[in-house]
């Protein structure tokens, strides 16, 4: 049976319910997944063993989290020798106008930045715009996210006072059963 890892973090939770959908589309596969919240572990186990490895986060003011990065930098090495893959959860991705350069600046200059040579799939969701009442963020964030929202708002509507989410649930299963796909396909590992 193949393993996958999938390590991620975030800030608001939607990441993290990204991270959860994924688990359960790779064990619908057939693949033995690891679950890792990398803002709750203190240490992180032996990551050698999987045969593929999915690293995601949030995005916040332009940045990955902390410990998603750190978990990139620190496992550099092990993670360019697995099958690859770099998920986000990003505001900016949700904007048809500007899907292509959050893949960008977001996915695609990380995998230069961190030389990973072994053509990891790189996917940028939506993410979930919290304007309700009942919402989690301070008046601060929610300045922030109408900010971004009203940065170009052709292609997509989200209301003040709401909560809009545009995670596309469909193209994050698919995203993920090619990535099983890919796993299932490599050797086994020998160990
Ligand atoms: C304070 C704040 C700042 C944000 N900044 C950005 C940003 O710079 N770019 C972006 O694409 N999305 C941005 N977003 C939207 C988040 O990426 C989106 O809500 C995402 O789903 C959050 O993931 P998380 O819940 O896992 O942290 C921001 C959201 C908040 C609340």
């Amino acid at each position: 049976m193949k393993k996958v890892l999938v390590a991620y973090s975030s800030r608001f939770g939607s990441t993290e319910e990204i991270a959860i959908d994924i688990v359960e589309t790779l064990e619908d596969e057939g693949i033995e997944v690891k679950l890792l919240n990398l803002r709750k572990i203190t240490q992180i186990p032996d990551i050698t063993i999987y045969d593929g490895i999915l690293v995601g986060s949030g995005i916040m003011q332009g940045e990955w989290t902390e410990e998603s990065l750190a978990f990139l930098k620190q496992y550099r090495e092990t993670l360019n020798k697995t099958v690859l893959g770099l998920f986000v959860s990003s505001g900016e991705a949700a904007n048809p106008k500007l899907y292509f350069d959050a893949r960008n600046k977001y996915l695609k200059r990380l995998v230069e930045k961190f030389e990973f040579t072994n053509d990891p799939e790189i996917e940028a969701f939506g993410g979930v715009f919290d304007l309700s009442p009942n919402s989690i963020h301070s008046e601060q964030e929610k300045k922030i996210l109408k900010q971004i929202i009203l940065s170009d708002t052709t292609g997509f509507i989200v209301n003040d006072g709401k909560l809009s989410d545009f995670r596309n649930w469909q193209k994050i299963r698919d995203w993920t059963r090619f990535f099983a796909r890919k796993v299932i396909a490599t050797e086994d590992k020998l160990l």
